[in-house]
């Protein structure tokens, strides 16, 4: 059920690894000028390892450290360096959005803008089997506790905001069956194709942008000063869902792999076109409605969202790309 402890990557993940194993408290060592927070190794897993703990928790980690002081002031000090990235990863994309539309038109620009290199667009021509696995790995850090980092909004919501996230939820965690839980479709689908379909499994192999997705989502949904940015990137998320699932599960059929990971992908692909209705008109618009001054982190949280998928997406079709390459006699 919980995280297994990955290995260090570098200071900072050992400084935060050290803290969760019960060493003396340290202060964060000074971080390179100039260095790419959503894109090191080390700083991500070190956010994530302590944003886990709010969320399945960690194997041989004393579970009373999720509130413990100085385990909260390092993750506060990553999450302030690792938001402050965010804010200009996507200055750009928000420049573009006209302040005197109404939030669904500057949801519709900012999801317009998307330019992000469709790896579904790759699974479903020119994949491998072996590479269609290499994704499923890094995906399996956010599948497995699918929609858990949104849910943490849920109190802070009220009136029919708060009614339609409990609805698109519903769906997420199995509509009452237990057996329909989207992250244990997704663990099933791990399990055909022949991967751990543990909690935390592939984590030594997920890659800074692959983490960098997650920790933002559980920074999101964490602070409920950031509630208007975690549904902003729900409806995003959503919004960019049903076609990529459409063309993920054609890759999937187009190379025999086994029917449970198709079948994921095309529960996907009518549920997220629903969802994408659900979060952008009947969360994030009543959301503003009743806090005006909220619209901003919305269309913070939709531009992340976009922002970071890219980010992740680029760096998966590059080394494929690379890959391919080597393979490709000269
Ligand atoms: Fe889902
Ligand atoms: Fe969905």
């Amino acid at each position: 059920m919980s995280a297994p402890l990955p290995a260090a990557r570098g200071p900072v993940s050992e400084l935060a690894l050290g803290l969760l194993l019960g060493d003396e408290p340290r202060p964060l060592p000074l971080l390179p000028a100039g260095i790419d927070v959503l894109r090191d190794d080390d700083v991500q897993l070190a956010l994530w390892l302590l944003l886990e703990l709010h969320h399945r928790g960690l194997q041989g980690v004393d579970p009373d450290l999720e509130w413990d002081p100085e385990v909260i002031r390092l993750r506060r000090d990553l999450e302030e360096v690792h938001l402050a990235a965010v804010h200009e990863l996507v200055r750009d994309r928000l420049a573009l959005v006209d302040p005197d539309d109404d939030l669904s038109a500057q949801i519709a620009t900012l999801l317009a803008q998307d330019d992000g290199p469709s790896v579904a667009d790759f699974l479903a021509r020119r994949a491998d089997a072996e590479q269609f696995r290499d994704f499923l790995r890094q995906r399996s850090i956010y599948h497995l506790k699918e929609s858990d980092p949104h849910a943490f909004v849920v109190p802070r919501l009220d009136g029919p905001a708060k009614v339609a996230l409990a609805e698109l939820q519903y769906d997420e965690f199995g509509a009452g069956r237990p057996a329909g839980l989207h992250s244990l479709l997704f663990a099933q689908a791990l399990q055909a194709c022949g991967l751990d379909p543990a909690y935390g499994a592939h984590l030594d192999e997920a890659r800074a942008s692959t983490l960098a997705v997650n920790t933002t989502m559980s920074i999101f949904g964490l602070h409920r000063r950031w509630r208007g940015a975690a549904m902003g990137h729900l409806a995003a998320f959503e919004s960019t869902s049903s076609l990529p699932c459409r063309r993920i599960a054609t890759g999937s059929r187009r190379l025999g792999l086994p029917d449970a990971l198709a079948a994921y992908y095309e529960e996907h692909v009518e549920a997220d076109a629903v969802h994408e209705q659900l979060a952008v008109r009947n969360i994030c618009m009543p959301m503003v409605a009743a806090e005006p001054e909220l619209r901003e982190d919305v269309l913070l949280g939709v531009a992340a969202c976009l922002a970071l998928d890219a980010l992740a997406g680029r760096e998966q079709l590059e080394l494929w790309h690379a890959g391919v390459t080597q393979e490709v006699p000269a």
